[in-house]
């Protein structure tokens, strides 16, 4: 038993108002205390924004190149980033538990590349979810698609899921084939995701009218990264889509299929977090490929 506590001398500071301290993260003022940590988590609250690593691709086209062996390319990466994005097998299977990165998890899966890709059905309970102690999950959303409304019930499911434990959905605006990409189709498919309760939604940057894409979703968006670009193109579509409001990225081949996968997340980050002018980071992802080339460095 701890001794009372008798003392007169209590500071209660009664003229200093306790403050709300909600995450000042876009559309987060309002979540239950565990959704907003685990978000806090993902989205760094200095800078606001998040460099995640996607590596979820197997889950429908197999190994991808880069991500042959996830334990020998992408382990040496994990570190460098803010949120992981991948899914439970990968995770269980490869990714250390003792890891200080957060994760983001797949949660959506279903058709491979060799059927139609819009048919996903939920591919993963969230008491599992939580058992991985995962900072969120992602769900494909295949607007425009042929099983668009099967993709849309599968993100509300999960949201409806997610709040019933803390865990904040990335809704992840797929194209098909054939479908424009641009700010119109962007605009729509990020708004549908967000008024249907995503927390945030992960989209492509368009160079024309991105701005009125961010603008118009109420919650987070990160950018994916799409096929491999040369390196300064890459660095210049994320420098662009978080000058023109995106809360970070996402991405996925532009950094493990790159030459230097490390360095180049490492110049994604001073992008991303830092404003660093793309061609500054292309500076910057050069110089720590000829340092890790000098004799003595570790690999
Ligand atoms: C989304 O559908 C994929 O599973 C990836 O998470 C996404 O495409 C991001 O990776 P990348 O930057 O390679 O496009």
């Amino acid at each position: 038993m701890p001794e009372q506590d008798f003392t007169e001398k209590k500071n209660f500071y009664e003229d200093i108002p306790q403050r709300n301290s909600a995450f000042f993260l876009k559309g987060a003022g309002a979540y239950d205390w565990g959704m907003q940590n685990r978000l806090a988590r993902i989205f760094n609250p200095e800078s606001g924004k998040t460099v995640m690593l996607a590596i979820d691709h197997g889950y429908f086209q197999g190994p991808t190149t880069g991500l042959e062996r996830i334990d020998i390319n992408i382990l040496p990466l994990v570190p460098y980033t803010d949120a992981l994005f991948c899914t439970r097998g990968i995770l269980r299977s490869v990714i250390p538990a003792a890891t200080r990165t957060p994760t983001v998890l797949r949660a959506t899966g279903g058709p491979s590349i060799l059927k139609e890709l819009s048919n996903e059905q939920l591919a993963m309970d969230l008491e599992d979810a939580v058992r991985l102690n995962t900072c969120g999950v992602g769900v494909q959303v295949f607007v425009g698609g042929e099983f668009e409304t099967q993709t849309i019930h599968n993100m509300t499911r999960l949201v409806d899921a997610g709040y019933k434990v803390g865990l904040p959905v990335l809704g992840v605006t797929a194209v098909g084939k054939d479908m424009a990409r641009d700010a119109k189709y962007f605009r729509l498919a990020t708004r549908i995701c967000a008024e249907l309760g995503a927390q945030m939604v992960k989209t492509y940057y368009v160079p024309q009218g991105f701005e009125t894409v961010t603008a118009g979703c109420p919650v987070p968006i990160v950018m994916a990264g799409g096929k491999k670009l040369p390196e300064l193109e890459a660095l210049t579509m994320a420098y662009r889509a978080v000058q023109e409001g995106a809360a970070g990225v996402d991405m996925g081949r532009n950094i493990f299929q790159s030459e230097s996968p490390v360095a180049m997340l490492q110049a994604v980050r001073k992008v991303v977090h830092e404003a660093m002018k793309p061609e500054l980071a292309l500076e910057f992802f050069k110089t720590l490929i000829s340092e890790s080339n000098k004799p003595g460095a570790q690999a």
